[in-house]
């Protein structure tokens, strides 16, 4: 039997991580298990620009594409409980950093650069490593970008296994996250407290 949650999540979860790491492929297999909807944050933006995220670069240029990752990000996180995958440079935002903080619950899928760099390998749409030697801008990238990963709410690793193993960590880091959570939240105040006498 695959683990599941005990509870309705409180609030969305959203995926972190480098290009590569499986925030796609997890996200959606993960909210298949949880039985909530599945978003993808790039996905909307190439909707809403109506064109793909190469495109996107090449016309614009990446500030846009920051400037409209952050919008479509706010807008979805104000929509109901849902599983959201983010792309990489999404959590290297401040404002969306506080507003996953404030709205959802996050997970760093952690992966090995041997493994990012194979993952993305086997497709061509990541405009971030096209001119450039792949392995070394992935490395260059998780220098850079890990420490804020690591600022999410749970981080599993995203190993060379079966998604569904993944999916599995991810639930059961989930569920004991949650658990703490309960345990450490002010208890809410039973009576009210008797009024001061003046
Ligand atoms: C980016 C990651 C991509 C996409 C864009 C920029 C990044 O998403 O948003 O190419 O800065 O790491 P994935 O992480 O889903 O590949």
């Amino acid at each position: 039997m695959r683990p599941m949650l005990r509870q309705r999540p409180p609030r969305t979860l959203v995926l972190v991580g480098l290009m590569g790491a499986g925030k796609t492929s997890i996200g959606r297999r993960l909210a298949a298990r949880l039985g909530l909807p599945f978003v993808d944050a790039d996905q909307e933006i190439e909707r809403a620009a109506g064109c793909s995220i190469p495109e996107f670069f090449e016309r614009y240029g990446e500030p846009a594409f920051r400037e409209g990752e952050r919008r479509v990000i706010a807008r979805l996180l104000d929509q109901p409980l849902q599983v959201l995958s983010t792309g990489g440079g999404a959590f290297m935002d401040a404002d969306t950093r506080a507003l996953v903080r404030q709205r959802a619950h996050s997970i760093w899928l952690r992966a090995e650069l041997d493994l990012l760099v194979q993952r993305t390998a086997r497709r061509g749409n990541r405009p971030l490593l096209k001119d450039s030697d792949p392995r070394e801008t992935l490395r260059k990238l998780m220098e850079l970008r890990h420490p804020y990963y690591a600022q999410a709410d749970i981080t599993v690793d995203s190993g060379d296994r079966p998604a569904e193993d993944t999916v599995d960590r991810v639930v059961e880091s989930l569920q004991a996250y949650l658990d703490n959570e309960a345990d450490t939240q002010i208890p809410e105040t039973r009576s009210q407290p008797a009024a001061v006498q003046s």
